[in-house]
């Protein structure tokens, strides 16, 4: 049964919309008839690039600003009437190694601003992004919702935090917010710049310029991939009926170890040459092996098989990194 009406007509704000999922939500939101969607994002590691096909639309606008200072998302809340917020502003799990501190603030500071928007009144339902991070190295497997929360970053624990901030507004203050709680996520768009950048692009771009692949630790521990536009399809139908205070997991069922990706990402771009292993990251979680029931019984739950995602998403660093070079 559906809680709330579609997104069609809504106004929508999403924080870290010039991001990877971000930007691949905002131009869903497009296409499912959202009257219009309003991006805040500082470009800490987004980019306007990634909105160019939403603003050519005429129904996006884009601010570049913090949504850290409660006072930029006032005036942006000032310009425009806003229904519903996705919050996908964060940044990266590698930044918390850099500022432990910070990493920690912007998790929670962002919800907490938009928490109080909507305690006054300002918009109507907030859909928080959580993460698999949240859950550490699994007690059992899979994990579900349910599994403790034991994280082992400064990013995590700001995750984490968030997460009970908006589950504690809901309980004191009945405003409609609901969590979605992804595991890794691949496709176009993915930071491929430096040490915030994932394995996968990292990986792709390394071998695009005739570098030489890594691996770091035995290699053994494995990640739930989920393609990107897989995630966004079903944040966008959970919005219609996930109860407010509930956390959905959002993964795939497939485990897939270090050792298997990155011979896969080399095949891809026919390399055949050595992979360097290196000492293993700290506080890499061994395991992310999540449990899909909750989504399943909530959606029409569609997943791209890993093969084809992957070749979509290396097929994508190519392209581009030829247009750059050109
Ligand atoms: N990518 C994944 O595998 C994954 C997995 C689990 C959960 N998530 C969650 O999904 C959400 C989106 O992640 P993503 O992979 O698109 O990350 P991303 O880093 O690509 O996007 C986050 C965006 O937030 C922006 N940002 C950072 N600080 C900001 C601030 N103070 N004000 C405004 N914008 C700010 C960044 O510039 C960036 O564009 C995050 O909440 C993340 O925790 C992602």
């Amino acid at each position: 049964m559906n809680i709330r009406d579609g997104l069609a007509n809504k106004t929508v704000l999403v924080t870290g919309g010039a991001g990877f999922i971000g930007s691949h939500l905002v131009d869903r939101l497009i296409k499912v008839g959202a009257a219009h969607v309003v991006v805040v994002d500082n470009l800490f590691v987004g980019s306007e690039e990634n909105l160019v096909e939403a603003i050519a639309t005429g129904k996006a606008t884009f601010y570049r600003d913090d949504a850290e200072l409660s006072t930029s998302l006032e005036y942006i809340f000032a310009n425009h009437t806003i229904d519903v917020v996705f919050n996908c502003a964060t940044k990266a799990l590698n930044y918390s190694f850099l500022n432990p501190a910070n990493a920690f603030d912007t998790n929670v500071k962002v919800v907490l601003n938009l928490l109080e928007l909507m305690r006054r009144g300002l918009f109507k339902t907030l859909c928080h992004f959580s993460t698999s991070e949240v859950y550490g190295s699994a007690v059992y497997e899979p994990m579900d919702e349910a599994h403790p929360r034991n994280p082992t970053t400064t990013y995590a624990a700001g995750k984490a935090a968030a997460d009970m901030a908006v589950e504690s507004y809901v309980r004191m203050f009945d405003v409609d917010a609901f969590i979605v709680r992804p595991f890794n996520n691949y496709g176009p768009r993915q930071n491929h710049k430096g040490m915030l950048a994932g394995v996968i692009p990292i990986t792709a771009v390394r071998l695009l310029a005739g570098g030489t692949p890594e691996i770091h630790g035995d290699g053994t521990q494995s990640r739930d991939f989920i393609y990107v536009h897989d995630t966004v399809d079903a944040v966008i139908k959970l919005y219609e009926v996930q109860p407010s205070g509930e956390t959905v997991n959002i993964s795939t069922d497939n485990q897939i170890t270090i050792n298997e990706l990155i011979p896969r990402i080399c095949t891809y771009f026919g390399y055949a040459g050595n992979i360097e292993r290196k000492a293993a990251r700290k506080s890499d979680v061994l395991c992310h092996n999540a449990s899909n029931q909750k989504v399943k019984t909530l959606i029409d739950y569609q997943l791209t098989p890993f093969h084809e995602g992957l070749a979509l998403t290396l097929g994508w660093y190519r392209e581009r990194l030829r247009g750059l070079s050109q």
